[in-house]
């Protein structure tokens, strides 16, 4: 065996002398087109997403969101140029009226300067973009020249073929809508589906303040109906001790804030400071967790007085039972308070219920008292926040940081739980600190990474133009 080896490999360099000892093979290699410019392929995707980065959603929102601060702004002026008409009396109220208006006017004014320039500046990018794309265009025409197998051109052919073969699939059976299952109490139906933001605006403080909440009262007092609040947790994301007011949906996104702020106290943290973003203003009064406590305070705007509302023993506090996306938690969200049709909720956790979400409502009075409670089987940590919208819950999840999905509902009256809602929520920043729903105008207001954003929330029953 071992002899029979050894002379096969003496063969083997025998012939292996041979062949160097021989003439050299060489191999030619006749290159029959242009060499294909990789650089040139390179430089075309990085202008691609370059134009792509140019054309950010973001951009025309803000331009929307302008647009919708003056379209609400207006009628408002119109209503008290016409009040001034008729109250005219050359004395004190005709002065006061024209202070109001005068106030109004020097707003709007702010308004379409700043809509002045986004359009201005919109414009421009506009132009260099469609630039881009022509050149883009050309370049990707001459790279099609070197597909000489023609594979781009029978891959477009395939995928036009597929096409065809689904849509006569489709033809031939079509889809059954689904039954849609009783809507329960809410006289708008089904919820189903969610704009494309509405309003986005970086207001005030752009860029400051990842934590916080905004809104609008739904039942506000006589004289703030077109009001908007504010909360930012100044104090290391986690404490704030005033609400910030703004007169109109156009000052919040101009960041004019009038009539200020109303403090709760003047030092922060401190007992009653608010602790956590999930807060919410109904009836005049701001409803949250207060600081280092498993209780909800309501901090009446009238008369600047604070009760308290402890929650049962076993509720999680202290950042102990936070809302969570994959990677990390958000800080002090163990209370999420909430207002609907109904008034107010809140959403929070204990430990007999295993962390899992629980719901309870809150009844008016000063204080307020704990009412009915119910428990889902849905784990708090794995819900980024949640809303109650005409008398539903529903639970989001982060996708990634474009998408979050509203998965989850739960319905009170029925019990009823269900994990495959499937509305995906466009995002314009990563994270969701504080999402609360507006019976108002079904607004679904959203404080993302410090920007305000909001979305129309599309009920079965209701006309959703506007
Ligand atoms: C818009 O801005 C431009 C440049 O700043 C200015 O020339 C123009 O008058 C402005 N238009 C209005 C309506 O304010
Ligand atoms: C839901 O709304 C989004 C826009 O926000 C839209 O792209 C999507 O197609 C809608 N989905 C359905 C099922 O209508």
């Amino acid at each position: 065996m071992k002899l029979y080896v050894i002379v096969t490999l003496c063969v083997l360099f025998t012939i292996t002398q041979q062949i160097s000892l021989s003439e050299k093979c060489v191999c030619e290699f006749a290159q029959s087109g242009k060499t294909f410019p990789h650089d040139k392929l390179e430089r075309v995707q990085d202008a691609a997403s370059d134009c792509n980065s140019n054309l950010m959603p973001q951009k025309t929102i803000e331009l929307e969101s302008l647009l919708l601060g003056l379209d609400r702004r207006l009628p408002v002026l119109e209503k008290d140029v016409s009040m001034l008409e008729k109250e005219d009396d050359g004395e004190l109220y005709g002065v006061l009226s024209l202070y109001v208006i005068e106030n109004e006017m020097t707003e709007i004014k702010e308004l379409i300067d700043k809509l002045n320039s986004t359009s201005l500046e919109q414009e421009h990018v506009t132009a260099t973009t469609t630039q881009q794309l022509q050149d883009l265009r050309e370049e990707m025409q001459e790279l099609e020249t070197f597909d000489t197998m023609q594979v781009v051109k029978r891959q477009q052919a395939n995928q036009r073929l597929k096409r065809d073969l689904e849509q006569c699939k489709n033809g031939l059976h079509p889809t059954h809508q689904p039954t849609k299952p009783p809507h329960g109490t809410c006289p708008y139906g089904q919820f189903l589906n969610i704009s494309e933001p509405r309003v986005y605006t970086a207001g005030e403080y752009p860029g400051s303040y990842k934590y916080g909440a905004w809104g609008r009262d739904p039942k506000p007092e006589a004289g703030k109906e077109s009001w908007y609040w504010r909360v930012i947790l100044t104090s290391s994301n986690r404490y704030a001790h005033y609400v910030r007011f703004y007169s109109t949906l156009s000052s919040l996104i101009i960041g004019v804030s009038i009539p200020g702020n109303v403090k709760i106290h003047p030092s922060n943290p401190t007992t009653n400071t608010i602790q956590g973003p999930n807060n919410v203003l109904y009836g005049g009064a701001l409803y949250y967790n207060c600081y280092n406590k498993d209780a909800v305070c309501r901090f009446s705007l009238t008369s600047k007085t604070v009760t308290t509302l402890d929650l049962p023993k076993g509720t999680r506090y202290n950042a102990k039972g936070n809302f969570c996306n994959l990677d990390e938690c958000y800080q002090c969200t163990d209370l999420d308070l909430a207002t609907d049709e109904s008034g107010v909720w809140v959403v929070y956790t204990t430990t007999q219920d295993f962390g899992n979400l629980v719901l309870s409502k809150l009844e008016e009075g000063e204080p307020p008292v704990l009412g009915k409670t119910w428990r889902t089987s849905v784990y708090k940590q794995a819900v980024t926040n949640t809303f109650m919208a005409c008398g539903i819950l529903y639970a989001t999840r982060y996708v990634n940081q474009e998408v979050e999905e509203i998965f989850y509902s739960f319905n009170p009256v029925t019990g009823q739980e269900r994990f495959n809602i499937g509305i995906f929520m466009k995002k314009l920043a990563p994270n969701i600190q504080a999402l609360n729903y507006s019976p108002v105008d079904q607004m679904l207001h959203a404080y993302c990474d410090s920007y305000m954003v909001s979305y129309k929330v599309q009920f079965e029953l209701l006309d959703n133009q506007s």
